[in-house]
């Protein structure tokens, strides 16, 4: 395989362009405007020219990654893809399109690859051409630090689609841990209660933001606290994988915390907006409670 096509050219859709074409793949990297994807090409050269400058790639490797990320108006081009990820937004009624659409062109062997983080993957799989040659397949924000993709096989999923989409994972440097199509998958499984837990503890008075945050990146040494994390995931999405979890499982302990839900009713989405449990508008966050 020597072409992926990446759609959605937001974080995470730039993310997986950029790692892809380091690690020498041909990107066709779609939005849904031609501007939109080039726009994410200059973020990427950004990210490229910061990583010369901290002396971890050089300048040849930095130009030939560019050169391989194509930014494409339609879908067209990706006929000539092995691979297809689609990193649109959260919305199942926007990714059965874009499926619809980038299925008619797809190649008879291509691999149509779903970056959902929440959304089940067999369910998805109906709107593809083959839901043999479908797949999940989970990044982590910011997808070039992140060491890690989950697979998801649907229930129809190909051993050999699974093999080819480790192949690429594992080309990407990134490790691969292999989830059935269960709510939450693995990692947001796990990590979605906790950040949900943070949620309520503030919302009943538990502790302030800036104390939650302390206690988990400091007591249990993680890099950040629920919160910041939750608002860097973005409160919308954090609140969508809880409904996930909820919905999928049937069980109360997943209910989403009412004061996450009022935070994404006022429109305080977190750091993409300007404001979650933290105002962003300043040099350094400030918490808002
Ligand atoms: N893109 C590329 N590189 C980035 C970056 C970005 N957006 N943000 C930070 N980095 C790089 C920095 O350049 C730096 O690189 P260096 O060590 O080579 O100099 C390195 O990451 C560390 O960055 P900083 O020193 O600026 O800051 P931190 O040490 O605070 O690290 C962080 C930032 C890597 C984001 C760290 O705080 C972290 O790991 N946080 C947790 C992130 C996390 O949990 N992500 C998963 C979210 S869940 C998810 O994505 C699933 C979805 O379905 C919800």
């Amino acid at each position: 395989m020597q072409a992926v096509g990446v759609i959605g050219a937001g974080q995470m859709g730039s993310g997986i362009a950029q790692v892809s074409a380091q690690a020498g793949y041909h990107v066709y990297l779609a939005d849904a405007k031609l501007e939109i994807a080039e726009r994410a090409k200059e973020g990427i050269a950004k990210q490229l020219n910061r990583l010369v400058e901290k002396e971890k790639i050089d300048a040849a490797a930095r130009d030939q990654a560019l050169a391989r990320i194509q930014p494409v108006g339609d879908f067209e081009p990706m006929a000539a893809a092995g691979l297809v990820i689609e990193a649109a937004t959260e919305r199942e009624e926007v990714k059965r399109a874009i499926f619809e659409q980038v299925g008619k062109v797809l190649g008879h062997q291509a691999i149509l690859a779903s970056n959902t983080s929440s959304i089940p993957i067999t369910r998805l799989a109906q709107a593809s051409p083959d839901p043999k040659r479908f797949i999940g397949v989970h990044f982590f924000n910011p997808v070039p630090v992140m060491g890690l993709i989950e697979l998801i096989r649907g229930l129809a999923t190909a051993d050999e689609t699974v093999k080819t989409v480790e192949t690429y994972a594992k080309a990407l440097g990134k490790q691969v841990v292999h989830a059935n199509d269960a709510p939450g998958f693995i990692v947001n499984r796990i990590l979605l209660p906790m950040l949900n837990e943070a949620c309520f503890a503030l919302g009943e008075g538990v502790a302030s933001i800036r104390d939650i945050d302390t206690a988990v990146q400091l007591g249990l040494n993680h890099p950040m606290g629920p919160l910041t994390l939750a608002d860097f995931i973005g409160l919308d999405t954090c609140l969508e994988i809880c409904r996930v979890l909820h919905e999928g499982t049937g069980d109360p302990k997943y209910r989403p915390a009412p004061l996450l839900v009022k935070y994404v009713e006022a429109g305080w989405y977190g750091r993409k907006v300007g404001r979650g449990f933290y105002d962003y508008s300043g040099a350094e966050p400030v918490p808002t409670r």
